[in-house]
């Protein structure tokens, strides 16, 4: 069997459609639902990613306003700046790029911003939303993850979903969306003992470690789907996830790709967060 691909891009395209349509009927209500970002100091990466949220915000008609503060801005100034965007009624979403300069306490700053506005779910009130049950913004990247298997039809009920990964950002929170969705659910991490012995009955993997190559054919039961989360350089440079994909798919009934799987899932789910942020703003 050859694996069916879940096209990340296709299904991120037709979200950016639906957040295209409902800004447009938000607009019409006279709110324009708006999202802050904060970067502070000149990580490569970060500067990237925050030029595709960016792009991706005007393309669907959010207003993206992106501030950029020196590495040396003092974490307390920081907090400041959160706070007066909480504070701002005209700001739906507020969202601090990651990482931040080794002199601030990441986690204090996440939780200086308002839940109501914290757009990435990274918040521990978010967290504790997801794991209740109760109403709050999900992390982009797992909350993609279950709108592709959502865009297959795949029912999780009564299913073995095994996340590989610990994250507070991806493979706590996918495993509680998963069982969430009554799917019985193992997660794996570096001190598991046998990845493969797990990895092999389930019926969903989802990938989300950063390590190439982390999950081969011979851990993967014929039939199961396959998420992968891991966004690697291989020794080429080129980009690659945690799965042997040319193996894997050979096993898989659905595989996704990297690049152009979870990737453009992340971003549209920030979009998703950002409207609908808005749209509880207007209630
Ligand atoms: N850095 C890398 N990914 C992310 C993300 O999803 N959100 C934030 N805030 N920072 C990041």
């Amino acid at each position: 069997m050859t694996a069916q691909l879940i096209d990340g891009n296709a299904l991120a395209r037709q979200i950016r459609a639906d957040v295209s349509g409902r800004t447009a009927a938000l607009k019409a209500r006279g709110i324009q639902p708006t999202l802050a970002i904060v970067l502070v100091g000149d990580d490569p990466a970060s500067q990237v990613y925050v030029k595709h949220k960016v792009n991706d915000s005007s393309e669907t008609g959010l207003v993206a306003n992106l501030e950029r503060h020196p590495a040396s801005l003092g974490e307390a100034e920081l907090l400041a700046r959160i706070h007066a965007l909480n504070e701002d009624p005209s700001v739906h979403g507020i969202l601090v790029q990651l990482p931040l300069p080794r002199h601030m306490d990441s986690q204090k700053v996440i939780e200086a911003i308002s839940p109501a506005k914290d757009v990435d779910g990274f918040h521990v009130a978010s967290a504790g939303a997801l794991m209740v049950g109760r109403p709050g913004f999900w992390p982009c990247t797992p909350h993609g993850c279950l709108r592709m298997l959502d865009s297959i039809g795949y029912e999780l009920r009564g299913k073995h979903a095994v996340v590989i990964g610990r994250s507070n950002i991806v493979g706590k929170p996918m495993a509680m969306m998963l069982l969430g969705r009554s799917a019985t659910v193992s997660i794996c991490h570096s001190a598991t003992a046998d990845l493969g012995a797990i990895t092999r009955q389930a019926d969903v993997i989802v990938a989300a470690v950063g390590k190439q190559n982390l999950l081969t054919a011979d851990m993967v039961k014929p039939g199961a789907v396959v998420l992968d989360v891991g966004m690697n350089r291989n020794a080429e440079g080129k980009l690659c996830g945690d799965v042997d994909f040319e193996g894997v798919r050979e096993v898989a009934s659905w595989i996704t790709p990297v690049p152009g799987g979870v990737g453009p899932m992340t971003r549209a789910m920030l979009l998703v967060n950002t409207l609908e942020a808005a749209e509880r703003s207007a209630k």
